[in-house]
């Protein structure tokens, strides 16, 4: 596995593949690698002839109150995580940015998808995210990305600049791998005490509860809310937002029917952990 952390000699590896007739895959971290993200590596090597992933824990993307300076780091671990599957290039920059403070002038600023959920309780998160994969594909030049569903707003963020700008990358979106109990695997889940964690299984059950409702027929999204809320406040979570929206466009929703998502945020001490199902309804 090569390891490149400039960012030329990581796009001339890249075009070198590519060069050759190899095609590209790509899957952009912010490391600390668990199932979920090497679920994400094992689909690129499927679909892809080399697999590039990068680590790199982006500043534009977290707000000055955010937990930028705590965000778990294992750069041994997860490169040999990534060698053991065989992988075949990880991009580890140090800086991405011109100047250590992120300073630059132009930003890629993501549309109406990137209004709601994450976007409304996060300003600017979006357009630091969308900057920075801009940047990285600008670097890697894949032919194909791979995103989890798990950031499944980010995975439609990126899949709408993608086309708005004619960048010719497939965007691939792939299902959230869960712990035994259904919390959505996460770098964050690291920074929970261990009650906390008991604690979070409340998140992946108000989609489960969700789900039972609207299959039991309720079509209210206040009422089936409601009860999301009633179990994720009874566990000890602070909700950031419930919400329904459509899959596609993340745009409201008047009425349950259709293909819906149903996505929360919820704070376990501090820690925020998001977590969404798709949830079609006749
Ligand atoms: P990070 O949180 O490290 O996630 C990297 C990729 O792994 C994302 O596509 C994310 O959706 C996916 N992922 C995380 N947990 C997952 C799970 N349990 N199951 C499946 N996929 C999962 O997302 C970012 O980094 C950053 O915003 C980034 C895109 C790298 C830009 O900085």
């Amino acid at each position: 596995m090569e390891r490149l952390s400039d960012t030329d000699s990581m796009r001339a590896w890249s075009r070198a593949q590519r060069a050759t007739g190899r095609r590209v895959g790509f899957v952009p971290t912010m490391g600390y690698l668990h199932e979920g993200h090497l679920s994400l590596v094992v689909e690129a090597l499927a679909r892809t002839d080399v697999v590039v992933v990068s680590i790199y824990v982006n500043p534009t993307q977290f707000a000055p109150h955010e937990d930028f300076a705590v965000y778990p780091r294992d750069l041994e671990g997860d490169l040999s995580k990534l060698r053991a599957l065989g992988c075949h290039a990880v991009f580890t920059p140090e800086r991405l940015y011109a100047s250590a403070d992120a300073a630059q002038e132009t930003w890629i600023e993501p549309g109406p998808t990137a209004a709601p959920l994450c976007g409304a309780s996060r300003p600017g998160f979006f357009r630091g995210v969308a900057t920075v994969v801009a940047k990285l594909f600008h670097i890697v030049e894949p032919d194909v990305a791979i995103f989890g569903k798990k950031d499944y707003q980010q995975w439609r963020v990126i899949s709408a600049m993608v086309r708005d700008l004619d960048m010719g990358i497939e965007v691939v979106g792939m299902p959230t791998v869960r712990e035994s109990d259904g919390l959505a695997m996460s770098s964050r889940n690291s920074r929970l005490s261990t009650e906390q964690r008991e604690a979070a299984v409340a998140v992946p059950g108000s989609l489960v509860i969700a789900t039972k409702m609207v299959a039991g027929g309720q079509r209210s999204a206040a009422e089936v809310s409601a009860a999301m809320r009633r179990h994720l406040e009874a566990a000890g979570g602070a909700v950031d937002y419930i919400a329904w929206v459509d899959a596609e466009t993340l745009g409201p929703v008047a009425e349950l029917r259709g293909a819906l998502l149903v996505a929360v945020a919820v704070a376990f001490g501090g820690v925020r952990l998001i977590d969404n199902r798709e949830i079609p309804v006749p």
